[in-house]
């Protein structure tokens, strides 16, 4: 399929020869644009996350320059703008409760304005899915842009991990094992470069999935953010994204079934975080393909954890890439088996095409298929009494030995509570206990944080106890470790069994059988049902109570309700 000059989107704004054309036209001159530049050529939105309160994209105005760049080289015409940006370590009470209000910003922004094809800027974890569920429910031309991870942390002499080292030193700082001046040169030897988190946590886990999905350039996952072949990836897809227009080669045409299933298996072999899983099912949800959690299971079950990198493992995202990054890892995936080989992408070569022949440079950290990193590490869908729309848990970052645990439950009602009494020396608490916090889901935080790695008592930790069963209603942190059970659903602010766990209850956890059990009779559940009363909501105006009042469980993307589906990119209107 081909658009012609003149049935181009951006002509119904720009091809006009009457009152209305002279206002879409002439005010976009005072840029300098000539006459010409309103012929027709394709007219591609470059949308930025750049924002200095979101430090991870703070580096985001030289790239989107290389695509202006890319996309003049093709005789395109660039126009960029900024959506909201969502900073996931400076944002509260979480970011994650803005994912969909600025989905809704770059829905909007693409659909609203004179727009062939879009180019999305994203890296800090909540502004990769954000971008991409807007520009899904809008369906222009798109290719995703992740503005890279940061070099590796050095510290003392060895590699530091975003996120994964700050979690196990604040560990040792409240186990009395190091200074806080030690913690705070830890500080400023992690963040050392541009670029976001440099773990297999969030932001890289889904700029693998941007790659994966095939809205993205190869190379995409993990060139890192200051090196030069990151601006050049940028150039060419300015270059594409006018093809791209040229091709009709719209976005619901790249995420299809097949493309997501090669997402999973992928999330898989990277060891990624728990957060893609809410995500995808959100995306997914937007462009109108079938996803379920049961997928992320069943796909990911014979798929074997290749990359040894933080939080499973020991490198980084740096080391990622000069061992051949996910190419690599997607290679190896084909000649399992495990790959639609014919899943399109944005250069509009087949998935195969673009990876058939990717080298691995360092076995240590793409590890081969029958020598892999971590057996079976995909992540596990558990259900059970106390999760029956299903729990997610991450294998590959769990302990071998709690992955089938029973134990007695120590409940925490709120973050309050745990905050208030984890450190105190009477709790009653030891190391094979089940630590269960309530109340941190989408609609009982507000924005289901990532809180669900809790602390450790420090009684414990002065023990040498360094992990424990944990289980609630959050999520956590894609650099988070430990054997935690997160997004149960339903939540407990929505009356999910999860509310009604009271301190002694026994809990079974195992893994291999994917369940996840209490103890308790159902005669007792319904009494204690009967008993609890919802906890008054959060918000009584504002975003924060639409998105209460809308928001999904976790189980289906935590989107909100009226989100689901896309809208397309027509607007018959004109504004004058
Ligand atoms: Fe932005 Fe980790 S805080 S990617
Ligand atoms: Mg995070």
């Amino acid at each position: 399929m081909m658009t012609s000059k003149t049935t181009r989107r951006s002509q119904a704004w720009f091809g006009r020869q009457d009152k209305m054309g002279f206002y879409y036209r002439s005010f976009l001159k005072n840029g300098g644009a000539p006459q010409d530049q309103f012929d027709g050529r394709p007219v591609i939105g470059i949308c930025n996350t750049w924002s200095e309160l979101n430090p991870c994209n703070a580096h985001f105005r030289t790239i989107a320059e290389h695509v202006r760049i890319g996309v003049l080289d093709a005789g395109g015409f660039p126009l960029e703008f900024p959506v909201s940006s969502l900073g996931e370590v400076t944002m509260r009470p979480t970011a994650m409760l803005f994912r969909n209000l600025a989905s809704m910003d770059v829905e909007e922004a693409i659909r609203a304005h004179p727009l062939d094809g879009v180019v999305l800027l994203m890296g800090c974890d909540k502004t990769t899915p954000a971008l991409l569920m807007g520009a899904a429910s809008a369906d222009l031309p798109t290719i995703g842009v992740s503005g890279g991870p940061q070099l590796r942390g050095m510290y003392q002499g060895r590699a530091i991990g975003s996120g994964t080292d700050i979690i196990s030193m604040s560990e040792q700082l409240r186990a009395g094992e190091i200074t806080l001046e030690e913690f705070h040169e830890a500080e400023s030897a992690m963040n050392r470069s541009s670029g976001h988190c440099m773990t297999m946590g969030t932001a890289s886990s889904m700029a693998s999935m941007v790659e994966a999905l095939g809205v993205g350039l190869p190379g995409n996952a993990a060139i890192p953010a200051v090196d030069a072949r990151r601006n050049n990836l940028a150039r060419m897809a300015g270059r594409r994204i006018v093809s791209m227009v040229e091709e009709d080669l719209v976005l619901s045409r790249i995420l299809t079934r097949p493309a997501f299933e090669n997402a999973i298996r992928t999330l898989a072999a990277i060891g990624g975080s728990t957060n893609a899983v809410v995500h995808l099912l959100a995306i997914a949800g937007r462009i109108g393909v079938e996803l379920t959690l049961d997928d992320f299971d069943r796909l990911g079950r014979d798929v074997h954890c290749l990359v040894d990198l933080m939080p499973s493992g020991r490198f980084l995202m740096e080391d990622f890439y000069y061992a051949g990054g996910l190419p690599a890892v997607l290679r190896t995936l084909g000649e399992k088996g495990l790959l639609h080989k014919d899943a399109p992408t944005v250069n509009g070569a087949a998935i195969w095409e673009n990876v058939k022949d990717a080298p691995c440079w360092n076995s240590d950290v793409i590890t081969p298929f029958e020598e892999p990193f971590k057996p079976d590490a995909g992540i596990a869908i558990l259900r059970g009494n106390l999760a029956p729309d299903g729990a997610v848990i991450k294998p590959s970052a769990a302990s071998p030995e709690l992955m089938k645990h029973t134990g007695r439950a120590v409940v925490f009602e709120s973050i309050e509570d745990l905050h208030h009494r984890i450190d105190d020396d009477e709790l009653d608490i030891d190391a094979s206990c089940v630590m269960v916090l309530k109340h941190c889901g989408p609609k009982g935080y507000p924005g289901m944080a990532e809180v669900g790695n809790m602390p450790l008592p420090r009684k414990l930790l002065r023990q040498g106890v360094r992990d424990m069963v944990r289980i609630s209603d959050a999520r956590m942190s894609g650099t988070a470790y430990g054997t935690v059970v997160l997004h149960v659903a339903p939540e407990a602010s929505a009356g999910g069994p999860l509310a009604m766990v009271r301190n002694g209850d026994l809990i079974t956890l195992d893994v291999a059988a994917r369940q996840l059990h209490l103890h308790v009779d159902e005669a007792t559940l319904r009494a204690r049902r009967a008993a609890w009363t919802p906890p008054a909501p959060h918000a009584e105006r504002g975003y924060a109570k639409l998105y209460i009042d809308h928001v999904l469980q976790a189980d289906r993307g935590a989107d909100l309700d009226f989100l689901v589906g896309k809208s397309g990119s027509p607007v018959p209107r004109d504004n004058h």
